[in-house]
């Protein structure tokens, strides 16, 4: 079995699966092979932004079989998206369900262990139906769709620089700690200005004074400082990453090193160490550099991925593929010959 997986950008598989909520209850979802939805112009998702997604990824073990991570953390989280934007919850076997029923049916298209590449699970709620008004809709879709993927960052986990957005993703009570497709489109005009003159991506700030790191566009920042410190920003307008969570735990308890969370002031980088983003998709991708208001500031570990970092890369990963006693609990095994 080869990996399919180019990059971070979407192969066709053979499924996907879709529900239908309508009259105040969801269908029973299927299983489909068209990767298409046919939904009315006037859709919420269309106009008003009325949509949630979630991002998990499905990994090959050595012994063939196949692992999720922290499934229903992603089925909870999802509930909260749609509790935000005024959209029906997916109860948390339902949501399990159709990501493991996906994953099963695409199972010849899940990376090969070993190959550096996995099976991104992509659910995501729809607001549809005829709606002019600004109002939540009757009718959605929920639909679960996959993709093999490599590397998020082009290559391999080397440093990448990183620049300071000077625009916000989410006011500080607004949708940032909610994973709704409007924080992303905002996150856009940084990320391609950023990519213009060569960083990696952008950091964005703070929404209210500008002065302190919140995350990157698509993973939360975490940084290792002086004192062997884990230290990542809280804030209202940050995700509550699933993978940051992880780095958390394994970091006090398998690492036994502090955990802060708190506000990292832009004046005090030169307290860390090392600097990383965090998620499903960029899972830890080093920062060698960050960039603001014109003045670098470099890290340490700016060459190659610092100690600490790669040592909660490598317990993550080993997890997250089955190679090391899952002791939290935290992976699901699926068997494709059952
Ligand atoms: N922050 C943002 C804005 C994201 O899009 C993601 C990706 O899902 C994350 C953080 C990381 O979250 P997780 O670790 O749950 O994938
Ligand atoms: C993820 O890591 O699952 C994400 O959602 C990243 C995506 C925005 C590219």
């Amino acid at each position: 079995m080869q990996s399919q997986a180019k990059g971070f950008t979407y192969v066709k598989v053979p499924y996907n699966y879709i529900a239908y909520y309508e009259d105040g209850k969801w269908n029973e979802g299927q299983l489909r092979t068209d990767d298409t939805v046919t939904i009315s112009a006037m859709s919420t998702a269309l106009h008003y932004g009325q949509q949630a997604f979630e991002g998990l990824k499905a990994y090959r073990r050595k012994d063939g079989r196949i692992n999720l991570f922290r499934v229903k953390d992603n089925a909870l989280r999802f509930q909260l998206s749609c509790d935000f934007l005024k959209m029906p919850r997916i109860p948390v076997e339902m949501f399990v369900k159709a990501v493991e029923d996906t994953v099963l049916a695409n199972h010849e298209y899940v990376p090969p262990y070993g190959s550096n590449a996995t099976l991104y699970i992509r659910p995501f709620i729809i607001g549809i139906g005829d709606n002019l008004g600004l109002r939540p809709a009757n009718s959605y879709i929920f639909s679960v769709i996959v993709s093999p993927v490599s590397s998020y960052f082009s290559g391999p986990a080397r440093p990448v620089d990183m620049v300071t957005s000077p625009y916000d993703r989410a006011a500080p009570h607004g949708t940032g700690h909610v994973k709704v497709g409007g924080n992303y489109a905002a996150s856009l005009k940084a990320q391609v200005e950023a990519k213009a003159v060569g960083y990696a991506d952008t950091i964005f700030l703070d929404p209210k004074t500008h002065t302190k790191i919140e995350e990157v566009g698509a993973a939360n920042f975490f940084g290792i400082t002086k004192k062997q410190e884990y230290v990542t920003p809280t804030s209202p307008s940050i995700l509550d990453s699933i993978t940051n969570r992880s780095l958390k735990q394994l970091a006090k308890e398998a690492l036994k090193l502090t955990v802060l969370e708190t506000d990292i002031h832009l004046a005090d980088l030169n307290q860390l160490d090392e600097a990383a983003a965090c998620g499903t998709a960029a899972v830890v991708t080093p920062i060698g550099s960050i960039t603001h208001e014109g003045v670098k500031m470099q890290f340490p570990h700016h060459e190659e991925m610092g100690p600490i970092t790669l040592k909660l890369y490598q317990l993550l990963t080993g997890i997250q593929m089955g190679d090391l006693e899952d002791v939290y609990e935290w992976t699901t095994t699926l068997d494709p010959l059952k």
